[in-house]
């Protein structure tokens, strides 16, 4: 598996821009608490390859109790080693999806190589046309925005009960997280679907002209 590479300045200083953009929290922060936020639906920025280091990875399975009997999903996979890595300590199944080939055909290898093949599965797609319905558990590692026009399709698509776990992204005001892990320079946030989301969306739903 590659390196970690989050050390990168430039790749920190967008990050940071993007995490501690006060006027996109503040924004959120005013809006009415039934509306998708506005900035959602504006062009996305291009998420950069970027991996999870092992440590990181470990924390985000415990903070979202993965267990045998779950169904982990890594929205942008990289070199698949959240999935793996959740195969192969806890027993879960996993599935990871990315939009580029030679993320899918290395973490082909990566779960060859740890044994795991038969447990997980690699997919070249694009995470916003991802069925992940199936999931008990979804890893994110993307960008505020990216999470932000993401949220909805979670709360739609997601059961109740299943988990969210994003590593140094959140999801603004209208959903705030349930639990906060700062490791070193990197921040986790973790979120359960519930019912009163599910009621949530449905009035958003409703609410639309
Ligand atoms: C920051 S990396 C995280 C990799 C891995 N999840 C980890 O934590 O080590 C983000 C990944 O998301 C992928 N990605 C970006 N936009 C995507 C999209 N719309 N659909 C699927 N994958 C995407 C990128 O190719 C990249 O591999």
């Amino acid at each position: 598996m590659s390196d970690d590479r989050t050390t990168d300045p430039s790749i920190v200083h967008e990050r940071r821009i993007l995490l501690h953009g006060g006027a996109a929290l503040a924004g959120l922060a005013l809006a009415p608490a039934m509306t998708l936020p506005a900035f959602a639906q504006r062009p996305l920025p291009k998420v950069p390859y970027v991996t999870t280091p092992q440590d990181i990875v470990d924390r985000m399975l415990s903070m979202a109790k993965v267990g045998r009997d779950d169904v982990v999903y890594d929205l942008g996979c990289g070199d698949g080693r959240i999935v793996i890595s959740a195969a192969r300590r806890y027993g879960a199944r996993g599935v990871g999806i990315d939009l580029d080939p030679e993320r899918i055909r290395e973490a082909n290898a990566n779960a060859r190589s740890a044994g795991v093949q038969d447990r997980v599965r690699f997919r070249q797609a694009d995470l916003f046309k991802t069925d992940f319905s199936p999931a008990t558990v979804v890893m994110l590692y993307l960008l505020f925005e990216v999470n932000l026009q993401l949220m909805p399709q979670l709360w739609r698509q997601l059961r109740v009960g299943a988990r969210v776990v994003s590593h140094d992204f959140h999801m603004g005001a209208q959903w705030p997280p349930e639990q906060i892990v700062r490791m070193r320079d990197k921040t986790l946030y973790a979120w359960t679907i519930t019912e009163e989301l599910k009621q949530e969306l449905a009035q958003m739903r409703s609410a639309k002209p």
